[in-house]
């Protein structure tokens, strides 16, 4: 049995859905998960992953643990959950970390936090595999409510291009990883297939959408005002200086989902059809 922790989340929801189709046996977890977020004969059981005690009962029978931390990384106790799954019979776990790990590690909330919970599962008993994505094409839901009001994107850097991973890329990766032997001991760098920057995304809704949305770039600081009412400052700077300054590595497509996968990442303008309806 699979246990797979932020069942309702980006990649968690896909990741589900790939392993149920497999066929395998599969627990999906989360803090607010309900039977109406999982496919039919896919169990399903609340857990706070702040609170290793609470996974001890999901994780126990289980073989296999997908592992992200959502947006409790500052929070969870990774050595504890760790035990909890080698205590359950667990064997092989698979961890969404973040390119960051690799592009800043110096940053406290880019960095230095994953690469600890990275540590943890490396020192853990089990067999481990490492995923490390850039930035998730699902970001740009944060558009949705002005695309479907205004039909407007406002963002900063209008041209400054990253490789935007779609987060079904992740979660087949990841099924591939959790199911499959050989991927022991790898980290896999997840991106997608081209550089795209935040007009062109713009660009790629307003074609799913069969309407254009218009692109209005916002100054760094304008986007710093707006990120701070949401996120902690160090957060607001370190992604300002990804989406406007990245580096080489960030700016790089990585072979990884090809080599994993035997096809081709998905390119944003299909991540933007395949979502179309969260902007109509
Ligand atoms: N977004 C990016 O560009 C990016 C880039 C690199 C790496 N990542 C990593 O990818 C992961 C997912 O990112 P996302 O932003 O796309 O998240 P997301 O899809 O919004 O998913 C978050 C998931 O975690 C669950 N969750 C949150 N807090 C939890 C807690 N305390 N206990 C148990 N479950 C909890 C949520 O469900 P409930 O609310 O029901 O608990 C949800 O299923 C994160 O770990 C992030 O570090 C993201």
């Amino acid at each position: 049995m699979i246990v797979v922790t932020g069942a309702t989340g980006n990649v968690g929801r896909p990741l589900v859905r790939a392993l149920a189709a497999g066929g395998g046996q599969v627990t999906a977890t989360s803090r607010g998960i309900s039977a109406a977020d999982v496919p039919e004969g896919v169990g399903h059981r609340r857990a706070d992953l702040a609170d290793a005690g609470s996974l001890r009962p999901v994780l126990d029978g289980a073989d296999a643990l997908f592992l992200q931390s959502g947006g409790a990384a500052h929070a969870l106790d990774p050595r504890a959950i760790l035990d909890a799954a080698e205590a359950g019979g667990v064997r092989r776990v698979v961890l969404l970390s973040s390119q960051g790990v690799a592009t800043r590690p110096q940053s406290a909330s880019h960095g230095l936090l994953m690469r600890s919970i990275e540590d943890a599962v490396r020192q853990s008993g089990m067999e481990w595999t490492i995923l490390r994505p850039g930035g998730f094409a699902s970001n740009t839901y944060a558009w949705a409510e002005a695309v479907r009001t205004t039909r407007t994107v406002t963002a900063p850097f209008g041209d400054v291009g990253l490789p935007a991973v779609d987060p079904v890329d992740i979660a087949e990766v990841a099924a591939a990883a959790l199911r499959e032997d050989g991927h022991g001991g790898q980290v896999y760098e997840l991106t997608g297939p081209a550089p795209v920057t935040p007009r062109q995304q713009a660009e790629a809704i307003g074609e799913a959408l069969g309407e254009p949305v218009r692109f209005v770039e916002q100054t760094p600081d304008q986007a710093r005002a707006q990120m701070l009412r949401f996120m902690p400052e160090p957060v607001v700077e370190t992604t300002l200086a990804i989406l406007g300054t990245p580096t080489p590595a960030e700016r790089r497509v990585s072979p990884d989902v090809e080599r994993v996968l035997g096809r081709a990442p998905h390119a944003y303008t299909a991540w933007a059809r395949r979502n179309a309806a969260a902007f109509r």
